[in-house]
């Protein structure tokens, strides 16, 4: 591409970017479409001649614009709502531009040493002690995969020689309320699904550190070895938060590896307020926080810290001829903490992250995230029908319609209800199950998210609920 051609297309696509972001609000948040319509507007070959950037930008707007779900909008309350901020997607302009590969030292020099800088940075934020050291993955399902490959190393030395044959049964342990990303580890580690035990959770889904540590006692007694315990710090349905300190207790009573699972919540350890629900972290060996859920960076960005990097490092490091340098030995290689060998250089957009908005940027608007999410709590516990199903911690929110005319048909009266506030356009949410009852769940995360826009959703749900119910939606929805 001839340097003119792109300055013309450059400036032309960053004015879209920025016109995009500031009017995200007047899209609908989820498209109308049915499944395969995008796929049958597009050509079912590449071309034979290459197209016009002109062509390319014009599909761009008129196929790809209309089939998103609109991540960045403010009434994006799916999943755990993110936030691309200005600062995180500039990093992601310029990461893609340099397309440095970031595998050793001397394949990109700053690409090594500013993720060292950069995690060091965030883990001071997070009040973690020193001797973590942390890497960037693109997820926390590898962050969280890696975490446990070194722990399984820990627990079986001959591992690396030998693989798994013949040796005891292990297992690694976590709350029935931890995400799948920790049991499809132990699958890939080897242990099978029977090397994973869920344990129960109390009234507020909080893991019961009595049934961990009997659960445990009783599996040592038969032989299994425990490789490692999994907190979660912000769980994926409720956010409730596990007492890191106790789980970190009968972890070490057995020798077990501490993985704590802060993929959503970590950020929030940066509140002085809520300092304390962390407490007990830092005896962790390895902690997963992902700035690309509740700090503002574009996907993909996971970081992993560990306290023991050498474990990690003797789990993954294996270096061909061509890879090896002088270097090695005063420079982190980064392709030794994992499986990719190639990886991106996706610190430079958590460093633009950090230093924009600064600690008490970054606190400021996690703080206005759950204090909007209480207040929605507190507007759904207020209405009759309505209910909240479990604590407020951090800035998810799990409810339910419970009207009486619902009777038994409760779970599919919500599940129409998440569908129609779907199609509506107007809002995006999605659902849970807790206690074996379908729940609907609003995460507040979008950096432009204001309490008009968490009123609005308040009003759609009730009106929605209303319309559903009188037509006997929820009902139809089963046939019955
Ligand atoms: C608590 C928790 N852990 C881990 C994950 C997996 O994150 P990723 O998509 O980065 O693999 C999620 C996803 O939402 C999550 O909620």
């Amino acid at each position: 591409m001839p340097p003119a051609e792109f300055q013309r297309l450059g400036r032309e696509t960053s004015d879209w970017i920025a016109d995009y972001l500031a009017s995200v609000r007047t899209f609908p948040v989820f498209p109308s479409l049915k499944p395969g319509s995008i796929r049958d507007a597009l050509p079912a070959e590449a071309p034979d001649f290459g197209d016009s950037m002109d062509e390319i930008l014009a599909d761009f707007r008129s196929v790809v614009v209309p089939g998103l779900n609109h991540w960045n909008h403010p009434a994006f309350y799916g999943y755990f709502s993110v936030t691309a901020s200005g600062p995180g997607i500039l990093g992601e302009m310029l990461t893609a531009a340099l397309n440095v590969n970031a595998m050793v030292w001397r394949s990109s020099p700053v690409a090594t040493e500013l993720e060292d800088v950069t995690t060091d940075w965030l883990r001071a934020l997070l009040g973690l002690p020193q001797p973590f050291e942390g890497v960037i993955n693109d997820t926390a399902s590898s962050s969280t995969l890696y975490a446990l490959a070194a722990a399984r190393g820990v627990a079986y030395p001959e591992v690396q020689e030998d693989g798994l044959f013949g040796l005891p049964r292990g297992r690694v342990y976590a709350s029935e309320q931890a995400h799948s990303s920790v049991e499809k580890a132990v699958m890939a580690m080897g242990f099978g699904r029977r090397g994973y035990r869920t344990v129960p959770t109390n009234s507020r889904f909080e893991m019961d550190v009595d049934a961990l540590s009997e659960t445990i006692r009783r599996d040592v007694d038969e032989g299994v070895r425990p490789v490692a315990v999994v907190a979660t710090l912000g769980t994926t349905s409720t956010a409730s938060i596990d007492p890191v300190g106790e789980v970190a207790a009968v972890a070490r009573e057995h020798g077990a590896w501490l993985h704590v699972d802060a993929a959503y919540g970590g950020p929030a350890a940066m509140l002085p307020e809520l300092r304390s629900r962390f407490a007990g972290w830092g005896e962790a060996d390895s902690v997963v926080v992902n700035p690309h859920k509740w700090l503002f960076t574009p996907i993909d960005c996971s970081v992993l810290f560990c306290r023991r990097p050498d474990e990690l490092v003797r789990a993954f490091s294996l270096v061909p001829e061509y890879l090896s340098s002088s270097e090695a030995a005063s420079a982190r290689s980064l392709m030794d903490y994992g499986v990719s060998l190639g990886r991106r250089f996706r610190s430079l957009k958590l460093w633009f992250v950090l230093r924009y908005f600064g600690r008490q940027g970054l606190v400021a608007r996690i703080r206005h995230h759950i204090e909007l999410a209480r207040e929605l709590a507190s507007w759904i516990e207020a209405e009759p029908g309505w209910s909240v199903l479990a604590p407020v911690e951090l800035a998810a929110v799990a409810f339910r319609y419970t009207s009486e005319a619902g009777g038994s048909h409760t779970d599919e009266l919500n599940h129409a209800i998440l569908e129609r506030v779907n199609a509506s356009g107007a809002a995006f949410i999605t659902h849970t199950s807790l206690n074996g009852q379908t729940v609907l769940r609003v995460a507040v995360g979008n950096i432009k998210t204001t309490r008009e826009d968490v009123e609005q959703l308040w009003t759609l749900l009730r009106e929605v609920a209303e319309s559903v119910e009188a037509e006997g939606a929820g009902a139809a929805s089963t046939g019955s």
